[in-house]
């Protein structure tokens, strides 16, 4: 029997050797060690051996199992080196060849200007308010003195949700909100986007963005928003920026003015960037109106306030020259990254 096993042992190593895959080697496997394999049938046949010869044909078995069972996990090692060999011949690496290049990002020109905005203001002591922009009749007009039937409300054109709830057309329902809110002293910005049913062309989208200024406390007056104003202008376009308010008329503000600046191009002598006026139209101000004060919560005798209303995209237009407000929209890169 020990011969036998041997002879078994010898033919299994030989044909392990010549196994190439896992597969095989499974077959291998089964063929000495299954259920009806070689080694399996030899033990089986362990009954009929002579008691006492037993347990030493029980070791020899066992030994030479185990030898089998080492070939096979060698041979199974060798498979999966090999293997690994092959599909690292396969794959070969060019440390030479150039990266692919990563694009950037940059922050929108809206942004970048927003961002300068904010600087200034918070410089001066000012803090940012956000708000809604699906906004109730009640604080888009009614609150900022532009009742139902008021003419005012047709130069806005406006989305309308139900019979009471608007897509704001202005920032100006901040103003509302904040002092609701807060008691003065106020002071904040109040950046966001507004909706106006405007066709669409190079100077008109239907969604723009506007920022809103508010100061509420003691003793404000008109000299104040004046400095800020001015102050503000020669911050973002340059120290020798000349601006002019104009007298104006909004519902919510009582005065109310407009604000230009001198024509950065020609100086005030007239050129087509400033339609020949010599002068750009910048923002909408004013005194707010004692019964918005009223409307709002504040009493009109002890405090006052101005506010100011600015479009951002029409500011970032002159700052960058950018002749179509289409472009800040439709997010192409080569118009994007030149800021
Ligand atoms: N909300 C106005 C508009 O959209 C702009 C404006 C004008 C805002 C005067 C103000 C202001 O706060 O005082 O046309």
């Amino acid at each position: 029997m020990k011969e036998q096993l041997e002879a078994i042992l010898a033919k299994a190593k030989e044909e392990l050797s010549a196994v190439q895959s896992a597969r095989e080697l499974g077959d291998v496997r089964v063929k000495y060690l299954g259920k009806k394999g070689e080694l399996t049938t030899i033990r089986k046949g362990l009954r009929d051996v002579a008691p006492e010869d037993r347990p030493a044909m029980g070791q020899l078995i066992n030994d030479v199992c185990a030898q089998l069972e080492t070939a096979l996990a060698a041979q199974s090692e060798e498979i999966e080196r090999k293997a690994l060999e092959a599909k690292l011949a396969g794959e070969t690496l060019d440390v030479t060849m150039p990266g692919k290049p990563l694009t950037i990002g940059k922050k929108h020109p809206l942004n970048v200007v927003l961002d300068e905005f904010k600087e200034i203001f918070l410089g001066l002591g000012f803090s940012i308010a956000e708000g809604p922009e699906v906004e109730l009749d009640h604080y888009n007009f009614e609150a900022l003195n532009i009742p139902k039937d008021h003419p005012a409300r047709d130069t806005q054109d406006t989305f309308y949700i139900s019979d009471n709830v608007v897509l704001r057309t202005q920032t100006s329902p901040m103003q509302v909100r904040t002092m609701e809110k807060k008691k003065p002293p106020i002071r904040i910005i109040a950046p966001g986007r507004v909706y106006r049913s405007d066709a669409v062309d190079a100077t008109h989208s239907p969604l723009f963005h506007q920022i809103e200024g508010l100061v509420v406390d003691k003793d404000i007056r008109m000299s104040d928003l004046k400095g800020i104003l001015e102050l503000f202008a020669k911050k973002l376009y340059g120290e020798d920026t000349v601006v002019r308010f104009r007298p104006h008329h909004f519902p919510f503000t009582e005065p109310s003015a407009e604000m230009d600046i001198q024509c950065y191009r020609c100086h005030g002598a007239g050129c087509p960037l400033c339609k020949g006026e010599g002068w750009i139209e910048i923002l909408g101000c004013g005194m707010v109106h004692p019964k918005v004060l009223e409307m709002s919560g504040i009493d009109s005798t002890e405090y006052s306030g101005y506010a100011f209303g600015i479009g951002l995209e029409r500011m970032v237009m002159g700052r960058f020259k950018i002749d179509d407000i289409r472009l800040f929209y439709e997010n192409d890169v080569r118009f994007l990254h030149q800021f």
